[in-house]
């Protein structure tokens, strides 16, 4: 591929830029751990995780979640103690990205970008299996209706075809959680709306999308932004509407429909 001088321009800025930082984007080697987040394999690329995916503290998650997306370090630390558990060693003070992997911890089917385990790898991002959300994905603004409709197609599709299909009260909750994590790294968190081009960058790339022009959000995210944006997204869950219908069997009745 030939490369214009904007695009080598662009490059070396978004290079130097990063570098400046001291969290240049660096592929994972093939002994670095990574996981199903697709948030986290991309904080460790940037090096605001242990690039090796390993050991990571409840100050180092604290620190990247902070540093990188501007997390409040309750909300930080709160996601940290939900980690934990995916550590199975007793006492444990740090999970690894490899931890997150195994099936119905924390790792449950229905991914928006991973096949259910049931199928092959539950944990490497699947272009066909991300193709099933993005269909819903319908314009370049994605508000909670279009993330929303993924998130119920892909469980559709594993409750119809996985014969191992779980789905637990308390993985909704999580699901709802990462359904919303777009709009919160990169969207609009008052109108629950993100730029469809960042979350698919992000997806692909498990790289913050700062050559596409985001940059972190000025101000702080906390528990209360995440609980807003479940609650939405839980009600955008829904497949019964509440607007009015527009045609009354009373007036089908009277014929004048017609
Ligand atoms: C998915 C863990 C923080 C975005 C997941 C999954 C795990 C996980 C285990 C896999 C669930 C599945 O099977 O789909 C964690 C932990 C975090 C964390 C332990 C912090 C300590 C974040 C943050 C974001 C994020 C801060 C973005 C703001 C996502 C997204 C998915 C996901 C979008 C869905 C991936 C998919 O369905 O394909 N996370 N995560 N996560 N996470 Fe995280
Ligand atoms: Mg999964």
């Amino acid at each position: 591929m030939k490369l214009t001088t904007l695009q080598v321009v662009l490059g070396v800025t978004l290079a130097a830029a990063e570098a400046q930082c001291g969290h240049q984007w660096t592929a994972p080697g093939p002994d670095d751990f990574r996981g199903p987040c697709p948030m986290l394999n991309t904080l460790a690329n940037h090096g605001f995780l242990p690039h090796n995916g390993r050991n990571i503290t409840k100050d180092i998650t604290v620190n990247a979640l902070s540093s990188a997306l501007h997390f409040n370090k309750t909300l930080a630390a709160l996601m940290f103690e939900m980690a934990l558990i995916a550590n199975p060693a007793p006492n444990a003070t740090f999970f690894t990205l490899d931890n997150l992997n195994v099936h119905n911890v924390l790792e449950h089917d229905a991914s928006l970008s991973r096949s259910d385990a049931f199928f092959g790898n539950n944990h490497v991002f699947n272009e066909t299996i991300f193709d099933e959300t993005r269909v819903y994905w319908t314009g370049p603004v994605l508000d909670a209706n279009m993330l929303a409709n993924g998130k119920v197609a892909r469980q559709l599709n594993s409750k119809a075809f996985n014969p191992k299909y779980t789905f637990t009260s308390t993985m909704e909750q999580f699901s709802l959680g990462e359904v919303i994590a777009p709009i919160v790294a990169f969207g609009d968190l008052e109108a629950a709306t993100v730029n469809r081009t960042l979350v698919e960058y992000f997806f692909r790339n498990e790289r913050l999308p700062t050559e596409l022009g985001w940059s972190i959000r000025p101000g702080v995210v906390s528990l209360d932004n995440i609980s807003k944006l479940t609650g939405i997204m839980g009600n955008a869950t829904s497949l019964i509407t509440t607007a009015q219908p527009v045609v009354s069997t009373r007036d089908l009745h009277a014929g004048s429909f017609f």
